[in-house]
């Protein structure tokens, strides 16, 4: 069985890291414009680190779920082909020990330099006027994918779509595409899918099935059906 499991801020948020659009989100108290688009980088670097190197601390303060940690177990013991797609820019998928992961929108532990295209591990604090270690310049940013980019890995998560046997949706509110659109792209393939969520969500009556309630509960609950099953 191949199955693609497409994760987003409402996995993290049982970790202590917080969603966006849900009430108190990240959003509601950060002008998304200001810190994630190119534009509100060039206008003001110092606050768009700052609101990164802020989020960097809470991602390494937290620790991963029962929800990443039982992906971790699909992973491992499902026989078949497992991919976490993400759209968080948090690591507690890798910490739970999930290896094969796609952050499509790219990772708050990593630089990236906008001059020579370098990727590296990024300090805990980043600042204008960071030089890049391979070109030396100071074009340096967090290695994560502002609105108005291009998200990563899309041909990649195409065709495991279209190859997928069963699509998952856990933790997003299905407002923000193309990964929104993924659902569609797995059902117009034959794909089964699945939602799971605390409430319903934008894209809800696409999915074939939908459980609601927390990550922590109904995920566990999910992956030890799939392996009773398989
Ligand atoms: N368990 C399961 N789902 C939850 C939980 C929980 N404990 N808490 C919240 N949720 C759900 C909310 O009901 C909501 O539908 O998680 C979803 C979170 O939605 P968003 O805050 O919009 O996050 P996400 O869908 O990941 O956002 C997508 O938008 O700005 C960005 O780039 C950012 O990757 C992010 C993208």
């Amino acid at each position: 069985m191949r199955i693609v499991i497409l994760t987003g801020a409402g996995i993290s948020a049982e970790s202590g890291l917080g969603t966006f659009r849900d009430k108190g989100g990240v959003w509601s108290s950060h002008d998304l414009a200001e810190v994630a688009t190119p534009e509100g980088f060039a206008r003001d670097p110092g606050k768009v680190h700052e609101f990164y190197n802020t989020r960097r601390r809470n991602m390494l303060a937290a620790e991963p779920n029962a929800a990443h940690f039982a992906l971790c177990l699909l992973e491992e013991k499902l026989k078949g082909e497992v991919v976490v797609v993400t759209q968080n820019i948090d690591d507690l998928h890798e910490r739970a020990g999930s290896r094969n992961v796609l952050h499509m929108h790219g990772e708050i532990s990593r630089a990236l330099c906008d001059w020579c295209a370098l990727k590296w591990d990024a300090p805990v604090r980043m600042q204008p006027g960071d030089r890049c270690p391979g070109c030396g310049r100071t074009e340096t940013r967090p290695d994560v994918v502002w609105f108005g980019e291009v998200p990563y890995h899309l041909e990649r998560i195409d065709g495991l779509l279209g190859a997928a046997d069963l699509f998952a949706a856990i933790g997003t509110s299905g407002q923000v595409h193309p990964a929104a659109g993924f659902v569609q792209v797995a059902s117009a393939s034959g794909g089964r899918t699945i939602e799971l969520n605390l409430e319903p969500s934008e894209i809800t009556p696409f999915f074939g099935e939908v459980r609601l309630g927390p990550a922590t509960e109904i995920v566990p609950a999910w992956v030890e059906g799939l392996m009773g099953s398989a």
